[in-house]
């Protein structure tokens, strides 16, 4: 009992702590969604020493946030090239997937969880500046000769339109790798519609039923309770609101498989330590790839989280899966 009130406590202290947005003048804190109801919900997972894996090796479950929290932090200031030079650029094709599958249309709002350095929000703004501008040109095509009164009308909507809120929002319990996201944003010019918020994905600081879609890309298997995550997910999200996820998977090809295995295993780690002077955190990455449930298990996982219409397809061979499921 003593525990358990030591236990809530810490969990209420930590969301106290955790709550801290980086915007765009630096870091403040400023979430007001410290909620009881969430605290108590997380409690009933908690269970002392409870173990689980980090990579291969098998850690108490708190040992191993703390673990994944150094190895991003080790890799952030690295982490856009060395995704780049493990995947052959080939990330940015699964990246791209994920958008053309979501296909978003203006005015959604975007939570990108795990969104490290930010490549989800910047494609999904990128994406919806171009329906914008397609939506424009068919309206410019559809009111090739407009009277007066038409073009003083839409003149005073769009003098009078309300600023736009932000529209994709990143969220990661990594500072370094927000701060390298928020870095790369500044350097594309990307200034609005975009907020860099920390925070853990089993407690989400975000309220219920906010978001359009939630995105997790090569996120997921790096948290400790997936199921936790999967229901902060269905939480956050509108009814109608997309979960899709990007997650390296199982490649059921015995001749690919046999490769990737090689590449993974001896490879990668020589690339991390080469490049990023890291051959520990490279060694985990692959590691944890391969304790992440297969296809069908995750499948599975989404539904019993409560989504719908789930599915997935596999990209490169089931070296990746594109997994996708609605909040009804
Ligand atoms: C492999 S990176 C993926 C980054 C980005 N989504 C991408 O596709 O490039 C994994 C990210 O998950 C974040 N992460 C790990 N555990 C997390 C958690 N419990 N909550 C939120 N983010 C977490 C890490 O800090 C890291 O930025």
């Amino acid at each position: 009992m003593a525990a358990s009130i030591k236990l809530f406590a810490r969990r209420i202290l930590r969301d106290f702590s955790r709550n801290v947005y980086v915007s765009a003048s630096g870091v403040s804190t400023g979430s007001t969604h410290c909620r009881a109801a969430q605290s108590c919900r997380c409690l009933s997972h908690e269970a002392g020493d409870r173990s689980t894996h980090f990579g291969f090796e098998t850690v108490l479950e708190e040992e191993k946030a703390k673990k994944v929290y150094q190895v991003f932090e080790n890799v952030a200031q690295k982490y856009d090239v060395m995704n780049d030079a493990m995947s052959l650029g080939i990330h940015r094709l699964w990246k791209d997937v994920l958008l053309h599958a979501m296909n978003p249309q203006p005015g959604a709002r975007l939570l990108d969880v795990a969104g490290g350095t930010g490549d989800i929000a910047f494609r999904f703004l990128e994406y919806i500046k171009s329906q914008e501008e397609k939506m424009r040109r068919r309206e410019a095509r559809a009111m090739q000769t407009p009277s007066w009164q038409e073009i003083s009308t839409k003149y005073s909507e769009e003098q009078g339109a309300e600023p736009q809120e932000s529209r994709a929002v990143v969220c990661d319990i990594n500072k370094e790798m927000l701060k390298v996201g928020k870095q790369k944003g500044d350097s594309m010019g990307i200034t609005s519609g975009l907020s860099w918020v920390v925070g853990d994905a089993e407690e989400l600081p975000f309220g219920d039923d906010e978001f359009d879609i939630y995105t997790i890309a090569f996120g997921i298997r790096n948290v400790t309770h997936i199921e936790q995550a999967l229901q902060e997910a269905q939480r956050v999200l509108k009814p109608g609101g997309r979960f899709m996820c990007l997650e390296f998977s199982k490649v059921s090809n015995p001749i690919l498989s046999k490769i990737y295995d090689t590449y993974s295993f001896q490879v990668i780690p020589v690339l991390g330590e080469v490049i990023a002077g890291d051959w520990k955190s490279y060694q985990y990455l692959v590691e944890s790839i391969r304790r992440f449930p297969d296809q069908g298990d995750f499948q599975t996982m989404i539904e019993d989280a409560g989504f719908y219409c789930v599915n997935y397809h596999n990209l490169t061979g089931g070296i990746v899966a594109l997994h996708s499921g609605f909040k009804l």
